[in-house]
C-alpha cells in the first residue's frame, strides 16, 4: 500500500527544531513525508536536515526541478500538508493567497486537508491582522491549531508556543483517519470536563475516584481535529494537555462547577465526562488528623456536590446549547440509562458499564449513546477515540 503523502511545511521560528520531532515521528509511522521550510526558517535548521531526515531533495522556492513543476506538484498530490511552526507572516500569506515561495505555492494547490500549527509571541498572535487572517483561514476548512500558553523566545511567557510536537502529529493522525473531509466543529466552541474530582478531607488525604480522564481527553483530541475550539477541563489526571485546547484545571466538584457554569456560557455544546463526586466531608480539618490509641476513627459526615450536568442542562447559557452527559453503570445498564437521561435533561447520555470485569483507565471503551427524543447508538469495543468520533457525530448532525 502507498504511504500516505504529508507536506511538512516549516516557517522562520525558533520553533522550527520542534518540526524535527514532528518530522520522525510521521517519518516513522509510516507516512511519505516532504518537507518545504520558507527561506528565512533555514537560518534555524539547515535544509541538509530536513534531507536526511525526510530521505527528500528539500527546495524553498519554485526554480528548482522546475521540469517537475514542484509548485503545483507538491500541493496536488498530498494527503495532507502541515505548517509547523506556522508564523504570523505565513497565516497573513496563506490567509491572501500569495504564491511567493515553495510552500505558498504548496498551500494554494493543496486540495487535501491543511493545518497550521501558528508559533509567535502573544502580541503578534493577539494582533488583529493576525486574528482576523486565521478566521479567514478556519472560515475556508483550514485547521488552525490554538498555540499553547508558557515561555516563548527570551524571558517572555504566554500565549503563543508551538504546542508539543507528538501533540501535533496526534491532530495530524486524526486528520488523515478522517480523510477529505471538512472540519464540521468549525466555528463551535465545545466544554470538555475530564478526570476525577477529589474532595479534600485534610491537608493529605481526599474521597477520590478512579476515572483516568483518558476519554474526555480523546474527546478533546478529537474535537480540535474536527476545528472545534476547546475548552478541557481536567480534574487530576496528570495527562499531557492536548495540542490546541484551552486547559483549565479544577481538583474538586465545586471548582469543576465553577469552571464549567463560566466556559459554558458561551458554548455550543458541554460534555461532561468527569466523574464528579456526588459527595464531598462537610469539614476540612486545615490540620492531618491523628489516630489515637485506643479510640475507634471519628466517622466522616459528608454532604452532597450539586448535580453539575442537570445544572448545565437545566439553564442553558444558549437555547441551541448541546449538553452531553456520561454515565458509568455497574447494573441494567440501558435502564439505569435511559432514566438518567431523563433525569439530567441532557440531549446525549454515553453510558457504559464498568465493574470487576472492566478496567478503569484502559485505552478502549464500549458504550450505547443514547438520545433524548428515543435515539440508540450502539459503539463497539474499540479505542477511545472512536467513541469520541461517535458522540461528535451525533452532536454536529443536531448541530446542523
Ligand atoms: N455529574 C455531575 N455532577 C455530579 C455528579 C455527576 O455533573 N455531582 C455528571 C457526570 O459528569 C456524568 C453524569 O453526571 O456526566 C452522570 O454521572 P453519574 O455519577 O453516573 O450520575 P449520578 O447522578 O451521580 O447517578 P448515580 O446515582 O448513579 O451515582
Amino acid at each position: 500500500m502507498e504511504k500516505p503523502k504529508v507536506v511538512l511545511g516549516v516557517c522562520g521560528g525558533i520553533a522550527a527544531y520542534k518540526a524535527c520531532e514532528l518530522l520522525r515521528r510521521l517519518t516513522e509511522s509510516g507516512h511519505d513525508v516532504r518537507v518545504v521550510p520558507t527561506e528565512s526558517s533555514l537560518h534555524f535548521v539547515g535544509a541538509a536536515t530536513w534531507s536526511a531526515l525526510s530521505g527528500h531533495p528539500v527546495s524553498t522556492e519554485v526554480w528548482n526541478d522546475v521540469h517537475e513543476v514542484p509548485h503545483v506538484r507538491i500541493g496536488q498530490h498530498a494527503d495532507l500538508v502541515v505548517v509547523a511552526p506556522a508564523t504570523a507572516d505565513m497565516l497573513a500569506r496563506a490567509a491572501h493567497g500569495l504564491a511567493d515561495d515553495l510552500l505558498t505555492n504548496t498551500l494554494l494547490t493543496a486540495r487535501c486537508p491543511v493545518v497550521l500549527a501558528p508559533a509567535m509571541h502573544t502580541e503578534m498572535w493577539e494582533h488583529p491582522a493576525t486574528q482576523e487572517n486565521v478566521a479567514t483561514l478556519r472560515r475556508r476548512g483550514v485547521l488552525v491549531i490554538e498555540p499553547a500558553v508558557g515561555r516563548l523566545t527570551g524571558v517572555d511567557t504566554g500565549k503563543g508556543r508551538l504546542p508539543d510536537p507528538g501533540e501535533i502529529f496526534e491532530v495530524c493522525r486524526r486528520v488523515l483517519a478522517r480523510g477529505p473531509v471538512a472540519p464540521d466543529l468549525v466555528g463551535r466552541h465545545v466544554v470538555i470536563s475530564a478526570g476525577g474530582t477529589r474532595e479534600p478531607l485534610d491537608p493529605v488525604r481526599y474521597l477520590g475516584n478512579r476515572s483516568s480522564g483518558k476519554q474526555g481527553y480523546a474527546l478533546a483530541r478529537t474535537a480540535v481535529a474536527r476545528g472545534a475550539r476547546v475548552t478541557l477541563i481536567e480534574a487530576n489526571t496528570g495527562l499531557p494537555d492536548p495540542s490546541g485546547a484551552d486547559v483549565v484545571r479544577a481538583g474538586t466538584a465545586m471548582q469543576l462547577r465553577e469552571a464549567v457554569l463560566k466556559a459554558a456560557s458561551d458554548a455550543d455544546v458541554v460534555v461532561m465526562a468527569a466523574a464528579v463526586a456526588d459527595f464531598r466531608p462537610a469539614e476540612y480539618a486545615t490540620g492531618k488528623i491523628k489516630k489515637k490509641d485506643g479510640q475507634e476513627p471519628a466517622p466522616i459526615t459528608l454532604v452532597r456536590n450539586p448535580d453539575i450536568l442537570a445544572e448545565v442542562a437545566g439553564r442553558r447559557a444558549r437555547p441551541e446549547q448541546i449538553v452531553v452527559g456520561f454515565a458509568a453503570e455497574t447494573d441494567d445498564v440501558l435502564a439505569n440509562g435511559r432514566e438518567k437521561l431523563r433525569r439530567k435533561g441532557c440531549d446525549l447520555l454515553v453510558v457504559n458499564e464498568v465493574g470487576e470485569r472492566r478496567t478503569f483507565g484502559s485505552e478502549e471503551n464500549e458504550a450505547v449513546v443514547l438520545a433524548a427524543g428515543g435515539g440508540e447508538t450502539p459503539v463497539p469495543f474499540g479505542p477511545k477515540e472512536a467513541l469520541a468520533d461517535t458522540v461528535w457525530d451525533l452532536v454536529s448532525a443536531r448541530l446542523g
